[in-house]
């Protein structure tokens, strides 16, 4: 047998991205390939930090990895599910060794945030490296992607486009970076508008949209153009232009997964408030954009100047909790390798 030298452990954190063309919906449910391309925003102080060790004696030393979140066994729903990506880089790495995995989200707690996202894309950086592997950005990202589709946009830092690729092996259902964090001050502010975890989860629902949404093919058939033109207005900075796709899109997503049945309805009436509070904003002149991904939600997106005014008419609006506001963020990277 060969001698293996790996790093002791490795710790890399990732911001969640919040999705201004979103996706819903996948070509290929194994391999978790998208139908459809998207494009998001990363985001700084939302995420996820992993720490990843492999070694023979890893979690225990009775063979198994051990997945630990926030500092306590994790469930074991969430810990099958990171062994299954593991098993995706032993595989790659040609080893078997078990892993010792440590991931703390900095979401506030209960806000029903917390990201697969940001974890994913941590967890491919951290474990790919722990095991010797030195992958290139779009190569993470389809690691990434296995875990959750989202998830292969947050190695990238700012705007970010994912694209759904053509071959069957995935290899180009990769996401690239548009524009970097610092490149466009913009903000999202997160209206809280329930706590708890969602209805049903992502992949269930873009599954049961598919098979039973009247409307799947008409959403699909609708994203190229909205990619088109989230595109050319970032490349301009034109806000407007970006916010007018996003509450389009958004909004075509949730009716489409609203058209399934049994219908999937994520939305409270603070979330209905918090729509029209964002109306009410435009109409006053400010310039804020609203998106809702799968939960009850409101994230608008505003110039950093604005960022001010919008928190305070979310704030002020009826069954909004709380109010975050989120710069743009780096994508994946490395915190500690020894
Ligand atoms: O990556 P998943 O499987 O959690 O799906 C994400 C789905 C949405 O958040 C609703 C949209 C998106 O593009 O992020």
């Amino acid at each position: 047998m060969t001698e293996i030298s790996l790093p002791k452990s490795v710790t890399a954190a990732a911001g969640t991205n919040i999705a201004l063309v979103k996706y819903w919906g996948k070509r290929d449910a194994a391999l978790n390939l998208p139908a459809a391309g998207s494009l998001s925003l990363t985001l700084a102080n939302l995420g996820s930090e992993t720490t990843v060790r492999f070694a023979p004696d890893a979690g225990g030393g009775d063979g198994r990895d051990c997945v630990l979140f926030a500092g306590a066994p994790a469930d074991p729903k969430f810990a099958a599910r990171v062994q299954r990506f593991l098993d995706l880089v032993r595989t790659r790495a040609g080893f078997r060794l078990p892993a010792e995995v440590a991931t703390t989200n900095t979401v506030p707690t209960a806000a029903g945030l917390a990201s697969s996202a940001a974890g994913f894309a941590a967890l491919a950086l951290a474990a790919s490296r722990a095991a010797g592997l030195r992958l290139s950005a779009a190569e993470l990202s389809e690691l990434a992607r296995r875990g959750s589709g989202s998830a292969a946009r947050s190695i990238f830092g700012g705007f970010v486009e994912m694209s759904a690729g053509t071959r069957a092996d995935g290899a180009d259902a990769v996401a690239r970076g548009l524009l970097d964090e610092k490149a466009w001050d913009v903000r999202l502010c997160v209206a809280i508008t329930a706590e708890g975890p969602k209805a049903i989860g992502s992949t269930a629902a873009m599954e049961r949209t598919a098979l039973t949404s009247p409307y799947y093919q008409g959403w699909l058939s609708s994203v190229p153009a909205d990619l088109d033109q989230a595109r050319a207005a970032i490349a301009a900075r034109d806000l407007a232009a970006l916010g007018a796709v996003a509450e389009r899109s958004a909004l075509r997503m949730h009716a489409c997964a609203m058209a399934a049945n049994p219908h999937i309805l994520y939305w409270n009436p603070a979330t209905v408030a918090a729509m029209s509070s964002v109306k009410a904003l435009r109409t006053g002149g400010t310039s804020a954009f609203f998106t809702i991904d799968a939960g009850p939600h409101v994230k608008v997106l505003c110039g950093a100047a604005d960022a001010p005014r919008v928190e305070a008419a979310l704030a002020v609006t009826p069954g909004v909790m709380r109010v975050l506001v989120l710069a743009p963020g780096q994508g994946a990277h490395i915190v500690n390798e020894n």
